[in-house]
């Protein structure tokens, strides 16, 4: 067994950013973070576009800002909530960049300054098109400072500890006393006890199948937070992304960034004609929700698989210059931005919903926190304004640090029981576990996608309670693998995501039901 003051769950800029601030208020108390890939490995590293601050206050104002949040979120944002992420922006990006990240400036060497979809200024602060991995990078580098940090990467979070594991314990009183972790290498599980656990595990992509995440979203954050009896909220509320590259073969989709579009790119069906001015007076700088709605509806009219992002018009040194990875990445799939189209398609990106938090990042349950994007913080309601991620997981990260330099919690005084895996055997069908997931995700794709209805819902809940059961027998017979509980925990997604659809009776955002009343 370990001990630590703070036990983390995660690597992202949301975990990182938390640790980073910890550690150095209190030198004498100890941090670990437990990661389950490399250390540097999480959606974080992936993100393009960057950060949404209010810089230029001659054009651009924190009230322009709200509003736009507050638009995209369609009347679900907390609107206290919004203002206080968006004001505290320009203190969290000084912070990051006096602990050495570096972002594009321009000619006069002021912060250049992009533009996406449902923003009606400048605002995004960018690292070329390499922004997550500059973030990630600044802050590995600093946990790796900071000697009172243990960052434990290839450990596999399983379970948070609750009284429900402690003998004796009040099974109603919802307490978080630290978690049980798989060591990924050696297949040891042990328990880390700790005093505040935080979860900043990330995003659910994974649990479609098609999607811009990297393979480690799976939401094991929300899932846990749930068997602990976390409230969890606004779970519908899948953000798919307009844009990724559409590829014949392969699910994880590559992103070709909304800031192409903020960069002047157009979207084109099959025949060439540009569509979205059809749909909405923003044409391609809509928000998220209504650009994918409306490729989605272009696909089935026309039933095609895609449509096109039209480049061929822009300043190409520029283009290249901004966004140097996607040029590269589509020559290598023989699309030459110049003088081809790419062809693109909707894909599930990110989870405005997960763990309900307040202001201060604390969860339901005692001594748990939450903080990024497996937390629900009521920033963006029914649909996510293009780059407040990364700003939210700054401002939730700080607001999380400051109260717990307010706040002691103590060391637990409780004996927590090891982990139990008597009777388990090593599963012999590991093929098993992959033939559930690809039901899983097929069942997610094909009824719970962008547009969505009753009679589909009710059919993944019919698929998905059989592939509940089958994987809830291989999980209680065999010894724990982290792609095992990775299942399991997308399951429980996959059911969160299903039940709070039929729950909701409005269109909102991203949520469209054909069965509901039209917004
Ligand atoms: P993550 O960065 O995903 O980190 C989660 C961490 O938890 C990872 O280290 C993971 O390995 C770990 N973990 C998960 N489960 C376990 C477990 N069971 N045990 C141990 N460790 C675990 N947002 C913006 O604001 N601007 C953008 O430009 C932007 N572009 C994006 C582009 C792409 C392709 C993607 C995928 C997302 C983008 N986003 C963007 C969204 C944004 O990147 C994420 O929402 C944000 O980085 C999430 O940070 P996080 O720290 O909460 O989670
Ligand atoms: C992008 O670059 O399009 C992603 C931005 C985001 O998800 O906020």
């Amino acid at each position: 067994m370990l001990e630590a003051n703070y036990l983390v769950i995660g690597s992202g800029v949301a975990g990182l950013t938390y640790s980073v601030k910890i550690a150095e208020r209190f030198p004498d108390r100890k941090v670990i973070i437990v990661t389950k890939d490399r250390e540097d490995e999480s959606n974080t590293k992936y993100a393009q576009g960057g950060m949404a601050v209010v810089l230029n206050k001659e054009e651009d104002s924190f009230k322009k800002h709200i509003e736009d949040t507050l638009v995209a979120g369609d009347g679900l944002c907390n609107e206290d909530v919004v203002k206080m992420v968006v004001k505290e922006g320009p203190q969290r990006l000084k912070e990051l960049i006096e602990w050495g990240a570096n972002f594009d400036e321009d000619a006069e060497g002021n912060l250049d300054l992009g533009k996406e979809g449902g923003h009606s200024e400048y605002r995004i602060v960018h690292h070329k098109d390499l922004t997550g991995a500059e973030v990630q990078r600044t802050l590995i580098k600093r946990v790796n400072q900071l000697p009172n940090i243990t960052l434990l990467a290839h450990h596999f979070a399983i379970d948070l500890v609750t009284n429900h594991h402690i003998k004796g314990g009040d099974e109603d009183e919802l307490v978080c006393y630290g978690a049980y972790v798989l060591n990924e290498r050696s297949g040891d599980i042990f328990t880390i006890k700790a005093n505040t656990t935080l979860l900043a595990s990330g995003g659910i992509g994974c649990v479609y199948g098609h999607t811009t995440n990297p393979i480690i979203a799976t939401g094991d954050g929300v899932a846990m937070a749930y068997r602990a009896k976390a409230r969890i909220k606004d779970m519908e509320f899948v953000q798919f992304h307009p844009t990724a590259l559409y590829q014949r073969k392969g699910e994880s989709a590559f992103l070709i960034s909304e800031a192409v579009r903020g960069f002047g790119a157009y979207l084109r069906n099959r025949k060439g004609k540009r569509f979205m001015p059809d749909y909405d007076d923003r044409a391609e700088l809509a928000s998220r929700d209504i650009v994918s709605q409306s490729i989605d509806a272009e696909m089935k009219k026309a039933g095609d698989s895609h449509v096109f992002l039209d480049c061929t018009h822009l300043d190409m040194e520029g283009f290249k210059a901004h966004f140097p990875t996607i040029y590269n990445k589509c020559l290598s799939f023989h699309i030459n931005v110049e003088k081809d189209w790419i062809p693109v398609v909707p894909a599930s990106h990110y989870l405005c919903g997960g763990i309900a938090v307040d202001e201060n990042g604390k969860t339901t349950v005692e001594n748990l926190f939450a903080c990024g994007e497996c937390s629900r913080t009521g920033l963006h309601g029914a649909n996510r304004l293009a780059s407040n991620s990364l700003l939210e997981a700054l401002v939730y990260a700080h607001n999380i640090f400051r109260y717990l330099s307010e706040n002691d919690y103590e060391k637990p005084d409780v004996v927590i029981p090891e982990w139990n895996d008597e009777g388990t055997t090593i599963p012999e069908e590991h093929i098993l576990i992959r033939h559930s997931l690809k039901s899983l995700q097929a069942l997610m794709r094909n009824y719970v996608g962008i547009v969505r209805s009753n009679k589909r819902l009710k059919r993944a809940i019919k698929h998905l309670d059989l592939i509940y059961t089958e994987v809830e027998d291989l999980y209680r017979e065999s010894k724990i693998t982290a792609s095992l509980c990775e299942l399991r925990n997308m399951i429980n997604i996959a059911h969160l995501i299903i039940g709070q659809s039929l729950e909701r009776k409005e269109n909102k955002g991203g949520y469209f039901n054909k069965d509901n009343v039209k917004k």
